[in-house]
């Protein structure tokens, strides 16, 4: 089937928002008393904040209530956006915007397939809110990855068979989330953690639509 369209999942792809996920993770997880590192973040990535929340919660062996829960999850959102509100162009991951440029010259539809409420804000602070065909985030969806709903909305909503979309993304959750909608995935980050995608690649550097059809061929 030929491919149409590229869906991006945002905080690890697009731009450099997953280390904010983990700061703000780390903050609360300090406070909570929850022994909580670099490696087990790898497990929330691409995950909704109530799903994070209660993996740290559960490590740590404490039990809440659902108030308590909303207040520890708003606690760390707050943190988060305030990073975001000092973050800038620069945060842009490398080579996204060529990429995406060479998708235009290529008539590749673009979409983000992100779990995160915060999304729209992220594309903003980075001047990228309009180069995108579709966006759907953590407010229009309500199953987690690896859940595929949120890339098969993204489809649906292209006019697009999953068959005919490529996901990228940098989170375990993600690929199979890709998978599970039955369409390919790129991984983008470290091999040995994104193993299970089609192909991976470490970044966007250098790397053109040709590049990435000529990669999932020939693996
Ligand atoms: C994903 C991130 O994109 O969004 C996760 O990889 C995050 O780390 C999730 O928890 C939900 O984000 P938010 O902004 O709605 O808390
Ligand atoms: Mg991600």
């Amino acid at each position: 089937m030929i491919m149409k369209a590229c869906i991006f999942d945002l905080d690890g792809v697009i731009v450099d928002t997953a280390k904010y996920h983990f700061l703000a993770w780390k903050k609360l997880a300090d406070q909570l008393g929850v022994n909580f590192t670099y490696a087990d973040n790898e497990r929330l990535k691409g995950v909704s904040r109530m799903e994070s929340l209660e993996t740290i919660l559960k490590s740590g062996n404490i039990t809440l209530g659902e108030q308590e829960k909303e207040e520890l999850a708003a606690k760390k959102n707050n943190w988060f956006v305030e990073y975001l509100d000092n973050m800038s162009a620069n945060e842009t991951l490398p080579g996204v915007v060529s990429f995406l440029d060479d998708l235009d010259n290529n008539r590749i539809w673009k979409a983000i397939g992100s779990a995160s409420k915060n999304a729209v804000l992220a594309l903003r602070k980075i001047g990228l809110e309009d180069r995108f065909d579709l966006i759907i985030d953590g407010t229009m969806v309500s199953r987690a990855k690896p859940d595929p709903e949120v890339f098969l909305k993204a489809a649906t909503g292209l006019g697009l068979a999953p068959g005919q979309c490529l996901v990228f993304e940098d989170a375990h959750a993600g690929i199979q989330a890709a998978h599970n909608g039955k369409m390919k995935c790129v991984g983008v980050g470290n091999p040995d953690i994104l193993g299970e995608a089609d192909v991976v690649i470490d970044s966007f550097s250098n790397i053109n639509w040709k590049t990435i059809l000529k990669l999932l061929n020939t693996r």
